[in-house]
């Protein structure tokens, strides 16, 4: 999403401009835009009257946020030792060439970002894939696939659906026209 200044003073406005709401405050930034763009973080510092280099103090401080532009999907595959050893390592190695990036990379499109992480916590379900907080378990190479394609697909149907009832107005509209134009000519 493109940064949009009246979206950030809504937000900074939701929490009365309040110092103390800082952490809060880039959160929902975090949220809207998946990371945190520098003009964004200006109008917080602005805002709330705090120092800017205080601001990056807290958004490099926290691991959550992120100070580069992030994809709509974050997909962390797990390199920590009990998922080592059940073949992470392959299922990282098909997803990056799946989506033609490395690890701390976003695609082009804008769509994934692909991260690592070591040890989510849940080893029992080694190898472990997460997008967008969805845990996907004893992930393997065909598994990755499935998984990359089901979040593609989510972006395709919406895509098709939003094709479709665009076409499905323009039909619309065009059946209104004849209708209009045939009534016409009956009152002739
Ligand atoms: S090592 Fe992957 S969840 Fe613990």
């Amino acid at each position: 999403m493109k940064y949009n200044p009246r979206v950030v003073n809504t937000i900074i406005s939701q929490y009365n401009s309040e110092k103390s709401n800082l952490l809060a405050i880039l959160t929902d930034i975090q949220a809207e835009y998946n990371w945190l763009p520098p003009d964004a973080l200006k109008l917080v510092a602005d805002k709330l009257n705090v120092p800017l280099i205080d601001v990056y103090g807290v958004a490099s401080f926290y691991h959550a946020f992120s100070l580069t532009p992030r994809g709509k999907h974050i997909v962390t595959v797990c390199q920590g030792t009990a998922c080592h050893v059940r073949g992470a390592p392959t299922v990282l190695n098909r997803i990056q060439g799946i989506l033609n990036i490395t690890p701390g990379c976003t695609t082009a499109d804008e769509q994934f970002t692909l991260e690592t992480v070591n040890c989510l916590g849940a080893c029992a379900l080694a190898p472990i894939v997460v997008v967008d907080g969805n845990y996907h378990g004893q992930a393997t190479t065909q598994k990755a696939n499935a998984i990359i394609a089901q979040y593609r697909k989510k972006k395709t149907t919406k895509k098709r659906k939003k094709g479709m009832a665009h076409a499905t107005a323009r039909m619309n509209t065009a059946r209104r026209k004849r209708i209009s134009v045939s009534k016409k000519r009956k009152k002739k």
